[in-house]
Protein backbone atom coordinates (compact mmCIF):
# COMPACT_ATOMS: atom_id res chain seq x y z
CA UNK A 1 0.00 0.00 0.00
CA UNK A 2 1.18 3.73 -1.11
CA UNK A 3 0.65 6.24 1.33
CA UNK A 4 0.91 9.77 -0.25
CA UNK A 5 2.27 12.36 2.11
CA UNK A 6 -1.34 13.76 3.11
CA UNK A 7 -2.36 10.37 3.99
CA UNK A 8 0.09 9.27 6.01
CA UNK A 9 0.21 13.01 7.98
CA UNK A 10 -3.28 12.63 8.14
CA UNK A 11 -3.40 8.52 9.42
CA UNK A 12 -0.28 10.55 11.91
CA UNK A 13 -3.21 11.88 13.78
CA UNK A 14 -4.78 9.00 14.72
CA UNK A 15 -1.78 6.40 15.14
CA UNK A 16 1.51 7.84 15.51
CA UNK A 17 3.61 4.58 14.34
CA UNK A 18 1.25 4.02 11.19
CA UNK A 19 4.58 5.81 8.56
CA UNK A 20 8.04 4.61 8.55
CA UNK A 21 8.88 7.70 9.88
CA UNK A 22 7.68 9.63 13.56
CA UNK A 23 5.45 12.35 12.67
CA UNK A 24 4.53 14.27 15.68
CA UNK A 25 1.19 16.97 14.52
CA UNK A 26 1.27 20.00 17.11
CA UNK A 27 -1.06 19.54 19.93
CA UNK A 28 -4.08 21.72 18.86
CA UNK A 29 -4.09 23.90 21.62
CA UNK A 30 -0.42 25.05 21.03
CA UNK A 31 -2.04 25.51 17.37
CA UNK A 32 -4.91 27.59 18.45
CA UNK A 33 -1.94 29.93 21.10
CA UNK A 34 -0.18 30.14 17.69
CA UNK A 35 -3.09 31.84 15.43
CA UNK A 36 -3.78 33.37 18.90
CA UNK A 37 -0.46 35.43 18.76
CA UNK A 38 -0.52 35.74 15.00
CA UNK A 39 -4.18 37.49 15.36
CA UNK A 40 -4.55 41.17 14.69
CA UNK A 41 -7.72 43.30 14.37
CA UNK A 42 -5.28 44.98 11.94
CA UNK A 43 -5.14 42.10 9.56
CA UNK A 44 -8.54 43.56 8.38
CA UNK A 45 -7.80 47.07 7.91
CA UNK A 46 -7.12 46.47 4.12
CA UNK A 47 -10.43 44.48 3.16
CA UNK A 48 -12.89 46.51 1.30
CA UNK A 49 -15.80 45.58 -0.42
CA UNK A 50 -17.84 47.25 -3.65
CA UNK A 51 -21.10 46.47 -1.99
CA UNK A 52 -22.61 45.06 0.79
CA UNK A 53 -24.15 42.46 -1.40
CA UNK A 54 -20.26 41.41 -2.59
CA UNK A 55 -19.58 41.09 0.43
CA UNK A 56 -23.06 38.56 1.45
CA UNK A 57 -22.08 36.62 -2.15
CA UNK A 58 -18.88 35.88 -0.75
CA UNK A 59 -19.42 35.06 2.48
CA UNK A 60 -22.21 32.57 1.64
CA UNK A 61 -19.66 31.51 -1.16
CA UNK A 62 -17.44 30.47 1.45
CA UNK A 63 -20.06 29.46 4.16
CA UNK A 64 -21.21 26.55 1.46
CA UNK A 65 -17.54 26.10 0.87
CA UNK A 66 -15.96 25.48 4.50
CA UNK A 67 -18.58 25.47 6.94
CA UNK A 68 -21.79 24.03 6.09
CA UNK A 69 -21.06 20.59 6.19
CA UNK A 70 -20.28 21.32 10.51
CA UNK A 71 -22.56 23.81 10.69
CA UNK A 72 -25.85 23.11 8.73
CA UNK A 73 -27.15 25.21 5.64
CA UNK A 74 -28.88 27.31 8.74
CA UNK A 75 -26.24 27.59 11.07
CA UNK A 76 -27.63 25.10 13.82
CA UNK A 77 -25.75 22.21 12.99
CA UNK A 78 -26.81 18.77 13.91
CA UNK A 79 -25.45 17.71 10.13
CA UNK A 80 -24.48 14.17 9.37
CA UNK A 81 -20.99 15.14 9.22
CA UNK A 82 -21.05 16.31 12.52
CA UNK A 83 -22.33 13.19 14.01
CA UNK A 84 -20.05 10.92 11.96
CA UNK A 85 -16.89 12.91 13.67
CA UNK A 86 -18.64 13.27 17.26
CA UNK A 87 -18.23 16.60 17.17
CA UNK A 88 -20.44 19.09 19.55
CA UNK A 89 -21.48 21.77 17.24
CA UNK A 90 -22.64 24.84 18.48
CA UNK A 91 -25.85 26.68 16.68
CA UNK A 92 -24.24 29.90 15.06
CA UNK A 93 -27.87 31.36 15.33
CA UNK A 94 -28.83 31.05 19.06
CA UNK A 95 -30.60 34.47 19.91
CA UNK A 96 -28.20 35.77 22.51
CA UNK A 97 -25.28 35.03 21.39
CA UNK A 98 -21.84 36.59 22.62
CA UNK A 99 -20.10 36.22 19.20
CA UNK A 100 -22.71 38.42 17.23
CA UNK A 101 -20.43 41.07 15.95
CA UNK A 102 -17.66 41.38 13.24
CA UNK A 103 -14.95 41.64 15.22
CA UNK A 104 -15.79 39.06 17.38
CA UNK A 105 -16.36 36.90 14.39
CA UNK A 106 -13.26 37.12 12.82
CA UNK A 107 -11.06 36.63 15.91
CA UNK A 108 -13.55 33.20 16.72
CA UNK A 109 -12.78 31.75 12.92
CA UNK A 110 -9.19 32.82 12.43
CA UNK A 111 -8.17 30.83 15.95
CA UNK A 112 -10.47 28.31 15.97
CA UNK A 113 -10.80 26.15 18.88
CA UNK A 114 -9.34 23.26 20.80
CA UNK A 115 -12.87 21.34 20.47
CA UNK A 116 -12.77 20.62 16.27
CA UNK A 117 -13.25 23.64 15.05
CA UNK A 118 -10.44 24.21 11.75
CA UNK A 119 -7.85 27.23 12.61
CA UNK A 120 -8.69 29.34 9.66
CA UNK A 121 -6.46 32.14 10.31
CA UNK A 122 -2.81 29.49 10.05
CA UNK A 123 -3.77 27.67 6.81
CA UNK A 124 -7.14 27.76 4.82
CA UNK A 125 -8.89 31.27 4.78
CA UNK A 126 -7.31 34.56 4.12
CA UNK A 127 -8.75 37.61 5.92
CA UNK A 128 -10.89 38.55 3.06
CA UNK A 129 -12.88 35.18 3.32
CA UNK A 130 -12.82 35.42 7.00
CA UNK A 131 -15.08 38.63 6.67
CA UNK A 132 -16.73 38.02 3.94
CA UNK A 133 -18.25 34.98 6.25
CA UNK A 134 -18.07 36.54 9.41
CA UNK A 135 -20.78 39.01 7.50
CA UNK A 136 -22.82 36.68 6.21
CA UNK A 137 -23.24 35.04 9.50
CA UNK A 138 -24.11 37.93 10.90
CA UNK A 139 -26.06 39.91 8.68
CA UNK A 140 -27.73 37.50 6.29
CA UNK A 141 -27.71 34.05 8.01
CA UNK A 142 -28.46 35.20 11.48
CA UNK A 143 -31.74 37.77 10.45
CA UNK A 144 -32.88 35.17 8.45
CA UNK A 145 -33.20 32.52 11.00
CA UNK A 146 -34.14 34.77 13.99
CA UNK A 147 -36.38 36.89 11.73
CA UNK A 148 -35.02 40.17 12.70
CA UNK A 149 -32.60 42.31 11.77
CA UNK A 150 -29.23 42.10 13.81
CA UNK A 151 -27.52 45.63 12.91
CA UNK A 152 -24.53 45.79 10.74
CA UNK A 153 -20.94 45.59 12.24
C1 LIG B 1 -14.98 20.11 11.09
C2 LIG B 1 -16.18 20.78 11.52
C3 LIG B 1 -16.23 22.28 11.49
C4 LIG B 1 -16.04 23.10 10.39
C5 LIG B 1 -15.68 22.70 8.98
C6 LIG B 1 -16.29 24.44 10.87
N1 LIG B 1 -16.59 24.43 12.20
FE1 LIG B 1 -17.05 26.03 13.36
N2 LIG B 1 -17.14 24.84 14.99
C7 LIG B 1 -16.98 23.47 14.99
C8 LIG B 1 -17.03 22.97 16.37
C9 LIG B 1 -16.89 21.51 16.78
C10 LIG B 1 -17.23 24.09 17.18
C11 LIG B 1 -17.37 24.12 18.70
C12 LIG B 1 -16.10 23.70 19.38
C13 LIG B 1 -14.95 24.39 18.76
O1 LIG B 1 -15.01 25.63 18.68
O2 LIG B 1 -14.05 23.68 18.31
C14 LIG B 1 -17.28 25.25 16.28
C15 LIG B 1 -17.46 26.55 16.71
C16 LIG B 1 -17.60 27.64 15.88
C17 LIG B 1 -17.86 28.99 16.33
C18 LIG B 1 -18.04 29.42 17.77
C19 LIG B 1 -19.45 29.14 18.20
C20 LIG B 1 -19.73 29.46 19.64
O3 LIG B 1 -20.89 29.77 19.96
O4 LIG B 1 -18.81 29.40 20.46
C21 LIG B 1 -17.92 29.77 15.21
C22 LIG B 1 -18.20 31.26 15.15
C23 LIG B 1 -17.71 28.91 14.08
N3 LIG B 1 -17.51 27.62 14.52
C24 LIG B 1 -17.70 29.33 12.75
C25 LIG B 1 -17.28 28.54 11.68
C26 LIG B 1 -17.10 29.04 10.35
C27 LIG B 1 -17.35 30.46 9.90
C28 LIG B 1 -16.66 27.99 9.60
C29 LIG B 1 -16.27 27.98 8.14
C30 LIG B 1 -15.29 28.98 7.72
C31 LIG B 1 -16.61 26.83 10.47
N4 LIG B 1 -16.99 27.21 11.72
C32 LIG B 1 -16.23 25.56 10.08
C33 LIG B 1 -16.79 22.67 13.89
C34 LIG B 1 -16.56 23.12 12.61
Amino acid sequence: MRLTKFTCAAAAALTVAACGHHFEPPDKGEQVRQAQALYSSALFDSVTWVSDSARSFEGNEVYAEKCRRCHGTMGKGGTEYEKDLGLHVPSLVRPDWALAQIDSLRHRIFVGHTGGMPIYGVAGLAPRDIDAVADYILNTLRPDVLGTPQGKK
